[in-house]
């Protein structure tokens, strides 16, 4: 890993985290601003690394990777992640997992299995720009929805998420922005960023039209039957499971993960949404 150098950049913690290295000049555009990224996160922004430590995970299996790539390569969607349109945007390769050794280590690596690191050990390493995202809006989670069914009308929201859920999504988001300030007071030197998940996922279930994920926005497009096409003894990949003809009017992949055309927008909301990515665009 690149520690010993000076100026690592962007880090995302908790559920989704990388870090990006800041380039030693500024140039102008935001395609040359960040030269590499560093990942610490799960599955959702794992590119890999749970697939070469388990080479029996559904993740290794079609439909896995079914768009763009074409194979599976251990990505838990059927295609892109958020992390690779970030990488695309930035200008930078797609991130290789990290136990992967690849050649491309010096562009950046992804150590999403890793799990969240303390973001005070990264500053330590040198991180110079932290961007941290929040949870998604759990209550319309496919995999919550199938699994908490309610009769109860009441229990829903108007785009057919469960209030509940997604309340616990906000307070968790609240208390993460207020330990980021906290941080972002104790080390003064080290812009923080909070990744606004919530947000940027919440408009893509609006109703009438999921912005064009003509499908609905809350079943799956890979599983094995029920009302959400979720089902946990016939997981996407697993046994009896079904795929749709078209992922790209889907919001969902498998139930728990989101299809590669909900991660691209979700990238491009933040690319345009959070300071550090505006900030870079008009230096
Ligand atoms: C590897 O993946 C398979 C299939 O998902 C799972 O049943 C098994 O428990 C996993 N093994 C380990 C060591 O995690
Ligand atoms: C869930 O999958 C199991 C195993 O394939 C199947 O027997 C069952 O009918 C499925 N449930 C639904 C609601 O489709």
């Amino acid at each position: 890993m690149a520690s010993s150098s000076s100026a690592l950049g962007l880090i995302l913690l908790l559920s989704l985290p990388f870090f990006i290295k800041a380039a030693t000049t500024a140039p102008p555009s935001l395609q040359h601003r960040f030269t590499s990224i560093f990942s610490f996160g799960d599955s959702y922004t794992d590119t890999g690394n749970l697939l070469l430590t388990n080479h029996t995970s559904r993740l290794g299996r079609l439909p896995y990777g079914e768009t763009n790539f074409h194979r599976p390569t251990g990505r838990a969607s059927n295609g892109r992640l958020i992390i690779d349109f970030i990488a695309e945007a930035l200008g930078i390769p797609l991130l290789p997992p990290y136990l992967g050794q690849s050649k491309e280590f010096n562009k950046g690596v992804n150590f999403a299995v890793a799990g969240a690191t303390a973001l005070d050990t990264l500053i330590g390493y040198g991180a110079v720009t932290l961007f941290v995202p929040g949870v998604f809006p759990s209550g319309c989670s496919t995999a919550y929805l199938g699994l908490y069914i309610s009769n109860n009308k009441g229990e829903y929201d108007s785009s057919g998420c469960l209030n509940r859920f997604n309340d616990f999504s906000k307070y968790h988001n609240n208390l993460l922005q207020k330990e980021l300030q906290r941080l972002q007071v104790l080390h003064p030197h080290v812009t923080i960023i909070y990744g606004d998940y919530y947000n940027a996922a919440i408009g893509l279930y609006q109703p009438p039209n999921n912005l064009g994920f003509s499908k609905g926005g809350l079943r799956a497009c890979c599983g094995g039957g029920g009302p959400y096409n979720y089902n946990t003894s016939a997981l996407c990949g697993i046994q009896a499971f079904t795929v749709c003809e078209d992922p790209s009017s889907y919001i969902s992949w498998d139930g728990v993960h989101l299809t590669e055309a909900a991660y691209k927008w979700i990238a491009n909301y933040l690319l345009q949404h959070s300071s550090v990515f505006i900030n870079s665009r008009s230096h």
